[in-house]
Parts: structure tokens; sequence; C-alpha cells
């Protein structure tokens, strides 16, 4: 098979976003700048579209700086085809997508720009049932939230039985061999993540329970099984008090956690179930917190900090591996569909930056670099 051809068309200049300095999203510009290079197993991928997250918008302010090496262009994110390949990759073994095919995946930076180098490895081919603009709304969420549940929790067990998590240090009992469902909670319901983790819930029969803004509880509903708001009751308790109505006083296996500061991680720690895992994946609430320490003992919890972005590419392409294996079958029937809130251009990053900081949006706001290949 062949799969290299020539990218004699592939300019070598592009239109990327630059941060031109830390600040406001007014800091932010499209420019031209060098077209990527490839490196040994990387893929050149024309990039149709890409998504914002709120680790570009960190990486704005000057909180967040990429991983050493990896370009200060933002977009942790992109949907697109292949247009070059890196020459070893011609006859290597595995999975290496074919030029022309459409791709998407995750990048620790680079993604709001005309073309992204990419290894092969981390590449998930784009299923026939949805466009590439849809496409660009699913590898951050959806990998961040398959983690916590595969990797860091081990709610998905194989056919097999009972799932190895934790680095393989752990082994969760089925559910049949609990009694009951898996239960996880989930903040920030209504977020990108928040809706691929009951997305995924669903389909594997965990019940799964929301909190955020009292706006967005309808829209939770949608996905979750349960949805409380955030809003503090009168003795300051913020969730606790709700989640435990919704679902019992044996606590949850899982909570996913990207707020932290305030009373959430103490609260987590009353609504764990034994042996239950909190994934903090970021600080929206503030990076301060008291933590009762027996709380979580008692319960044998596992506090868990996860950050996908400066992973190494062995640790991405197995999670890909998984990821692939495991979900996007559903994507592909159709049985999840991602959320697109907002669709906006390359030329409107800065408002695209000021309507998710916002917290405007329920679900993502993909931004299209290429229009007539995002249709696609
Ligand atoms: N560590 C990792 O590897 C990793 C990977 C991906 C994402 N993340 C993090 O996961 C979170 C979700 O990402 P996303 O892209 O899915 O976000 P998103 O779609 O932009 O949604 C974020 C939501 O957070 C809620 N929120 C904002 N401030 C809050 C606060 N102080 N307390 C409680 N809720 C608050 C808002 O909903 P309400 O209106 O309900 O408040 C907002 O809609 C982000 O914080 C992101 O940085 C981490």
């Amino acid at each position: 098979m062949l799969r290299r051809c020539p990218v004699a068309f592939a300019p070598r200049m592009m239109r990327a976003v630059k941060i031109t300095a830390y600040g406001g999203p007014e800091k932010l510009a499209v420019t031209n700048i060098q077209r990527p290079v490839l490196e040994t197993g990387e893929v050149l991928v024309k990039v149709a579209a890409t998504s914002i997250n709120r680790g570009d918008i960190a990486q704005r302010k000057g909180l967040y700086p990429p991983p050493l090496g990896v370009t200060d262009t933002p977009g942790m994110e992109f949907s697109g085809t292949v247009v070059d390949m890196e020459a070893s990759l011609e006859d290597a073994p595995g999975y290496v997508p074919e030029i022309g095919s459409r791709v998407m995946g995750i990048v620790a930076g680079g993604g709001y720009a005309e073309y992204v180098a990419v290894p092969a490895s981390l590449c998930i081919p784009v299923p026939s049932a949805i466009s590439l603009t849809q496409a660009a709304a699913i590898p951050e969420t959806y990998l961040t939230a398959f983690q916590a549940m595969h990797h860091h929790a081990g709610l998905l067990p194989d056919k097999a039985g009972a799932a190895q998590y934790g680095a393989g240090l752990k082994t969760r009992p089925p559910a049949a061999a609990l009694g009951r469902r898996y239960r996880m909670l989930v903040h920030a319901g209504a977020s990108g993540v928040g809706i691929a983790a009951c997305q995924i819930a669903k389909l594997f029969e965990i019940t799964s329970i929301t909190t955020s803004s009292e706006a967005k509880v309808e829209a939770c509903q949608q996905w979750a099984t349960y949805a409380v708001s955030r809003t503090p009751n009168e003795s300051g308790d913020v969730f606790a008090e709700k989640v435990e109505a919704a679902v019992g006083k044996s606590g949850v296996d899982l909570i996913i956690d990207p707020v932290f500061g305030g009373r959430y991680l103490q609260e987590d720690g009353q609504l764990l179930a034994m042996d239950g895992t909190v994934v903090v994946l970021s600080f929206l609430g503030g990076s301060k917190t008291e933590l009762d320490g027996p709380t979580f003992f008692q319960r044998r919890a596992t506090i868990r900090f996860s950050a996908l972005r400066n992973q190494s590419d062995f640790y991405k392409t197995s999670l890909t591996q998984a990821f692939r294996a495991r979900i996007m079958p559903y994507i592909q029937s159709g049985k999840i569909k991602p959320v697109v809130a907002k669709t906006v251009s390359l030329d409107q990053i800065q408002d695209a930056h000021r309507m998710v900081e916002a917290n405007e949006l329920t679900g993502k706001c993909v931004v299209v670099v290429d229009p007539k290949l995002a249709e696609k």
C-alpha cells in the first residue's frame, strides 16, 4: 500500500493563533508562522477544526505553559485530513493513517493552526457518521472522561469481569458483585468533560449525577441520571446533601472534580464509597482546600491528580488505543453524539475565548479553521 504522497502543495507558512502577551482574549492574534516540520513517527494533518479548552485559556493568561519542547501555539485537539507523513512511517508496523484519511486527536499544543504535526499513533480515524466539525469536539473531553472512568477508577471493566485500574494496583469488583450499579459524580456537569462522562456512563449502565450552576441543571438532565445545582444550602453545604438524597448513603465510586477549591474536595470525601476515587482535573474553584484525613482514610480513598497534556506519547498512545476500541464504536453508531454548542472561525478566536471563559456555553466551542474541509 502506498501511504506517502508528495506535499509540494502544502505551503511552508501557515495561519495560526499566537498569544502576543499574557492577558485577556485581546492578546490572541492570527498570524503567519512556519508550518511544523515532521519528526520521527509523525504525520502532518491539514486542520479542519479545533476546539477551545479551559487549558488554552489558562495558557493565554500565563498560568499553564506548554510542556517543554512543545510549540507555544495554543490548541490541544484537532480534526482534519492527513497530507504527509515522516519517511519511517511508510512501512512501519501498527496503525498509520493513510494520506487523505480523516483523523482527530489530542496534541500538547499547536491545534489553533492550519497544519499540525502529530504522532501517527495518536490519530483516531473519524467515523463516517460525523463531520470533521463534530469530530473536533471529541478528543480532549472524551479522552479525559474515558481516562478517569477507565484508567483511574476502573468503572469500565471488559467482558472478562473485574477491571484493573490505577496502574494495575487495584482491582474493582464488578458491579454485580457489589449488588448495585457503579455510581459517578461529575462536577461542572454541563462542561464538555461532564457531558462526555455522562454519555459514556449511560452506555455502561453507570448511575451518574452532576452538579452545575442552577441555570444548567435542566440541560444536565439530558445526559445524567440525576442533576443537582451547586447553590449552597443555609449551612453552606454545596452539594453533599443533595447528592446523598439522590443516590443514597453508600456513596459514589468515582468523582470527576475540576473544581477542587473551597468545600468541594471535603464534600467529595463525604460522598465516596469504599475504595472510591476522586479525579482532580483542575482548580476552577481555587487551588487551596482543607481536607479531613480520616474521611478519606476510612474509605480507602484515592485522590488522583490527572493531567493529560504532559503525559508521554507512550501513555497517550495506549489511552488512545483503548478509547478507539471501547468508545469509538458508539460514536460510529450514533449512540454517542458530541455536543457542539457554538461554531466560530479562526478569526473569531477572541470571541470564542470570551464565551467559554464566561461559562456561556453547554458543550464545546468548535473553531473552524478550513470551512470546506470541516463540512466533510
Ligand atoms: N487535567 C486534564 O487533563 C484536563 C483535561 C480536560 C479538561 N480539564 C479541565 O476540566 C474542566 C472541564 O473542561 P471543559 O473543557 O469540559 O470545560 P467547559 O466546557 O468550558 O465547561 C466548564 C464549566 O465549568 C463550570 N464552572 C466554571 N467555574 C466554576 C466554579 N468556580 N465552580 C464550579 N463550576 C464552575 C461552568 O459551568 P456552570 O455554569 O455549571 O458553573 C462551565 O460551563 C476544565 O476546568 C478543564 O480545565 C482538565
